[in-house]
Formats: C-alpha cells, structure tokens, sequence
C-alpha cells in the first residue's frame, strides 16, 4: 500500500515506522504541488502529522509509541512527495506558540539578515549528530493554504522562521546540513545572528 493510503486509514497513527531517513530518495526528491482545493485525503494526512507532532512533545506518547521529539514534519518524511508540513512549536512553558497545517508553503519574501540556531539543528529523518551553524533568514513572508482551505499569507521571525525555513527544505530536496560549511561547521559570516 503506499504511503499515503495507509496513513489516511481510520484511526492511524503515525509513529517512527512511518518516517524515512537519509539516504531514502524520497527526501531529495522536489514534492509536487497540492491542487486547489486541498483534498480530503491530503487534509487527513495535515491532521495526522500534526497529531504526530503533539504526541512527539507529550512525554506519555513519546514513550508508548517510542518516538523522537520534533516541531515540524514534511510529508516527504513520510515518503509522500507532497508539498505539505506541519509545525508545532512550544513556547518555554510548553504553551503551544504557533500551530499550523501548511499546504504550498512559499516564501515571498525574506530578510536580508541571517540567523542561526546556537546548538545547530537536528531533524527526524538524519538519526545521527550534525553539528554546525545552519544559516537561515531571520524573518520570513509565507504564503500557503492552511486546513480550511484558505490562503494565508504570514510572517514570521527568528525560531519560527528557522522551522519553516527547515520544513520548506524538506519540499525541496534539501536536508539541513546540507547548509552547513563543510570546512568550518561553525564559522558565521559577519553579521549573522545567532539564536539561543
Ligand atoms: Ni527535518
């Protein structure tokens, strides 16, 4: 069954099983465009990988369904070459701090300045350690259609943008350390915030 039929069985859960890893062909592959209106099996498949998420951040789920943590999920991760994600990510207090489902994703304008994470990035589908700085754009102009079926055009900065801009790669073909200077992991070109 391919990937998509099964995770839009009733009552699915996504767990690890489900996730590709590097080296996978899916993962470079560029996804292909949703149609306008979003499907309801494309709609299902938003739900469960935003569900995914809440589980990867609820200790219990973690541990029952044996997962990894994550704020963000592209369905190429998923081996589905579609261009979905979903992002969750918790403010310190473990409040939700931004929620979506995100059909289309693209960026429409963007900073000139740079960010960085401090300690790098990791991601669900690379299951060892890269260390480096990732450079990405400090704030971000999005526009995508979110579950309603609406357009949405968005802006976001620093740590939110850097999981867009994360989640977006996915839909690309592009794995995170694939930004990372390879002679020097941790050198930052002037002017390039680095984020705590
Ligand atoms: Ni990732």
């Amino acid at each position: 069954m391919d990937a998509l039929k099964k995770i839009i069985q009733d009552s699915y859960v996504i767990t690890m099983k489900d996730v590709i890893f590097e080296g996978h062909q899916t993962l470079r592959l560029v996804a292909e465009e949703v149609e306008k209106p979003v499907t309801p099996e494309l709609l299902t498949l938003g739900e469960r990988m935003m569900t995914f998420l809440k589980n990867s951040q609820n200790p219990e789920m973690v541990e029952k369904l044996e997962l990894r943590g994550g704020v963000g999920l592209a369905a190429p991760q998923l081996n589905i070459a579609k261009r979905v994600i979903a992002i969750l990510i918790p403010d310190a207090k473990g409040n939700i701090q931004f929620e979506e489902i995100m059909y289309n994703p693209k960026i429409i304008a963007h900073s000139a300045q740079e960010v960085c994470l401090k300690s790098g990035e990791g991601c669900l589908s690379v299951e060892r350690e890269v260390l480096g700085f990732v450079p990405r754009y400090k704030r971000v102009t999005v526009t995508y259609i979110n579950h309603d079926n609406e357009e949405k055009t968005i802006k976001l900065k620093d740590h939110q943008a850097i999981v867009l801009q994360h989640e977006l790669d996915h839909l690309n073909g592009i794995l995170f350390f694939d930004r990372i200077n390879e002679k020097e992991p941790w050198a930052v070109k002037e002017g390039v915030e680095i984020l705590e």
